[in-house]
């Protein structure tokens, strides 16, 4: 497996998470990580196994020692990259790990060409500061089902 497929994050506590391509074994743990992180807004298993199995789909998985503690899905379609997931489990949030996948997300994106990478997020969402640390910008607010949302963009390459 080339290292554009498999990346090893540490975090300060010195643990090892490996990120890697999902694959239909990764199904259930990817459905139950995203009700966990997502709650009535996640997605359904008909969504999830699309994501996994269609390869217009990115879709990474972090593992741990045990479990899986992290997923993202992207969109790869340059110039733009989506990232239309990305969630961290709730026991191991603020040790990096977010932070290391959405930097895999952003060299991915470059070496797939993309000009930039847009998202979506909920204004109240702490994951907003997160995006603006990476220097994502908000370039539309919108309410979705009475939660107010932002779009947020990143430029990856300076346009000719
Ligand atoms: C957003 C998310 C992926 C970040 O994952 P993470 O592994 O905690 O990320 P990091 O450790 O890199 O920290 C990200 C920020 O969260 C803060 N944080 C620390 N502990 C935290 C905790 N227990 N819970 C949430 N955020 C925490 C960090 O201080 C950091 O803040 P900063 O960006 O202002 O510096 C994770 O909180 C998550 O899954 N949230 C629910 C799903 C979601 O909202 N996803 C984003 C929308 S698509």
């Amino acid at each position: 497996m080339g290292h554009a497929d498999c990346q090893v994050l540490f975090t300060a506590d010195e643990e090892a998470y490996t990120l890697e391509v999902a694959t239909p074994r990764d199904l259930a743990a990817l459905y139950s990580l995203d009700r966990l992180c997502f709650g009535t807004r996640a997605w359904s298993w008909r969504a999830w196994r699309e994501v996994v199995v269609w390869p217009g789909w990115t879709c990474l998985v972090l593992r741990g020692r045990w479990h899986m503690v992290g997923a993202m899905v992207l969109l790869l379609w340059p110039p733009v990259a989506h990232l239309s997931s990305l969630a961290v489990h709730p026991n191991f949030r603020g040790k990096g790990l977010g932070s290391g996948m959405l930097a895999d997300a952003l060299e991915r994106a470059r070496r797939a060409s993309c000009r930039w990478m847009s998202l979506e997020v909920d204004r109240e969402s702490p994951a907003v500061r997160l995006y603006r640390r990476f220097g994502f910008g908000v370039v539309r607010r919108f309410t979705e089902d009475g939660i107010e949302r932002l779009e947020m963009v990143k430029r990856l390459a300076e346009q000719r």
